[in-house]
């Protein structure tokens, strides 16, 4: 009951090793063959350990992999909608067999665990993609990570915890199940709602959850995901100063923050009952589940991956065996008539129904647009103001991609000269072949080393906007899935404009500037682009140049006119 729900499958674990055990694993796990856990194997592993993913002791061995990918049962038959595996590179694991013993790092190279190994085999990951998410569409996030950004072979086995991993922010916030449990228990708490977000929080937001909590005579727990969430989504950092602003217009002592260290997978229905049975671990009796829960959005084609009631459908189907109670919530809308909020589907025809959609608040910070009192807390929007400032003061980078000789380096020269007259922001010019001078001097044109290439450009531009610059990129970028991570990891920082400069390969080769492609056709120079290796065409650039059409100092010219347009130049 209440404070004391039984956690799923029965027992809360906690795979750290009792204190007196650490010391002799940690000296023996020195000779172990070691793994640098990735971002998304820290999250979980964190909480694994915590027992915030009871039942589970480890990472998932094949025959839980295979069980839960089709029947979302693990093979013990308790429900469980995620699989939770070690990804490793193959040559990593070519080294390694079942019984050998892991010890698993994280980036500072701390041993956080040790692994012993039960199975090692290479998934199917579209069979995975498309029986845990529905989809092998690599917009949505998780097919993404399964298909770009994962290692191919799976390690499993149990965890033995020697350290919890590290966390120096918001420490006061952070809490394993165990302690929230405790909490639960000192305050008399029985009944306790848990609201999942991943997003700022805003009146509607405040409006749901005290009605939730209202409606079944609870407590509240709001416990948004610090670990992994949708790329584009506001940092963690901003969000929690957020929370901690909101936190004051709750009644008094009804409501706690803690923090969940969880990586999501924006898994829809499946995502919104793994998060449940997590909630029940933390000792929650019920979970506020909204319109879309965890949904990343739309496909390749525009079309939503999941509906927007399919996750409440699930939960309602697991129910009883769940045993954490739904508390499904529709939309709310602020009824300007009656200077209040509503559900949605309790607006009526003389309602003047008011709402600000993400995009919408999104487009008024880029644009410093005001953001109204009915809609959200000054100090929110203060607190969001301060960390997206308007697009004008933002530092971003511009992305040139193209054949060899196409102009990029040109274009770019010529944009970096226009931008620098105009003044305002440092730019800082990333030519392909100044980088392969200064950054990439031992690489050559292997996919892999491209790859890298790019990655290493990316990373800088990344800095350079972040710090409000401007980075001005133009490496050939062969591969859109690099090209896509460049994006990715740059649009949550700032501004990224892809410019596709599209001079055909026949073109770039009768001018053969630097005599390269004569010496690629007599095959005096290997894999080279647009004769013997490929070029992806980007899709979804932003502006696409034929340098055939125009001079390099009207296309330095159009790009201004598009930067102005989208708000990054005044
Ligand atoms: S990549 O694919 O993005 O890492 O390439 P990049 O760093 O932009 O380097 C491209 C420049 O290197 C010269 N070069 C080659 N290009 C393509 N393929 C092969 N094999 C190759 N070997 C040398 C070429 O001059 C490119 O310069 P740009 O400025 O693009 O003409």
């Amino acid at each position: 009951m209440g404070a004391f729900k039984e956690p799923h499958g029965g027992e809360l674990k906690n795979l750290y090793l009792p204190a007196g055990d650490t010391e002799a694993e940690k000296v023996a796990a020195g000779e172990y063959p070691s793994w640098d856990l990735t971002g998304r194997q820290l999250c979980d592993i964190e909480l694994l350990l915590n027992g915030a993913f009871s039942p589970l002791d480890g990472f998932f061995n094949k025959d839980d992999y295979d069980s839960v990918v089709k029947t979302m049962r693990l093979k013990s038959g308790v429900l469980w909608p995620i699989p939770i595996t070690l990804d490793v590179s193959e040559k990593f694991a070519a080294n390694i067999k079942s019984g050998d013993k892991l010890a698993l790092r994280d980036l500072e190279g701390v041993i956080l665990a040790t692994l012993e190994v039960g199975d090692i085999w290479t998934p199917d990951l579209n069979a995975e993609a498309k029986t845990v998410y529905g989809t092998t569409d690599e917009k949505h996030p998780a097919v993404n990570y399964l298909k770009n950004i994962g290692n191919p072979t799976y390690i499993g086995g149990t965890l033995r915890g020697i350290e919890e991993p590290t966390h120096y922010d918001f420490k006061h916030l952070r809490d394993t199940p165990s302690e929230i449990r405790d909490r639960f228990k000192k305050l008399g708490w029985r009944k306790v709602v848990a609201f999942q977000t991943r997003n700022p929080m805003h009146r509607a937001h405040q409006e749901l959850t005290v009605r939730a909590t209202r409606e079944v005579e609870a407590n509240l727990l709001i416990h948004p995901v610090v670990g992994m969430t949708k790329p584009g989504d506001v940092d963690h950092f901003t969000r929690v100063r957020c929370y901690e602003h909101l936190l004051g217009s709750y009644p008094e002592q009804m409501t706690m923050l803690s923090l969940l260290p969880l990586a999501m997978r924006m898994g829809g229905p499946r995502e919104a009952l793994w998060h449940a049975i997590i909630r029940k671990n933390y000792g929650c009796t019920h979970l506020i589940v909204g319109r879309d829960h965890g949904g990343p959005g739309q496909d390749g084609k525009g079309k939503d991956f999941y509906g927007p009631y399919d996750a409440q459908e699930l939960l309602k189907k697991h129910a009883e065996e769940l045993d954490i109670t739904m508390v499904p919530f529709q939309l709310m809308v602020y009824a300007e008539n009656r200077a209040e909020y509503i559900p949605i589907d309790e607006a009526g025809d003389d309602d003047n129904v008011l709402n600000i959609s993400g995009t919408e608040l999104r487009r008024r910070l880029q644009e410093g647009l005001d953001i109204p009192e009915w809609f959200s807390f000054s100090s929110v929007v203060a607190e969001l103001r301060r960390t997206h400032p308007p697009r004008h003061k933002q530092g971003y980078t511009v992305f040139f991609t193209g054949l060899s000789g196409s102009g990029k380096s040109t274009i770019a020269n010529a944009l970096m000269v226009k931008l620098m007259e105009t003044g305002g922001r440092p730019v800082s010019l990333l030519d392909g072949d100044i980088v392969r001078k200064n950054l990439s001097s031992e690489l050559g044109f292997s996919k892999e080393h491209r790859d890298l290439n790019i990655r290493r450009i990316g990373y800088v531009a990344s800095e350079i906007t972040k710090n409000g610059g401007i980075a001005i990129c133009a490496p050939i970028a062969p591969y859109t899935a690099t090209r896509r991570a460049v994006r990715e990891s740059i649009e949550g920082v700032g501004g990224f404009i892809e410019i596709h400069v599209s001079t055909s390969v026949e073109v770039c080769e009768q001018r053969d500037r630097k005599g390269l492609y004569a010496l690629a056709r007599a095959g005096k120079i290997k894999e080279f682009t647009g004769i013997s290796d490929p070029y992806e065409v980007p899709e979804n650039a932003e502006m696409v140049i034929d340098t055939v059409d125009i001079t390099p100092d009207l296309a330095a010219h159009r790009i201004l006119v598009k930067l102005e347009a989208m708000g990054f130049i005044r």
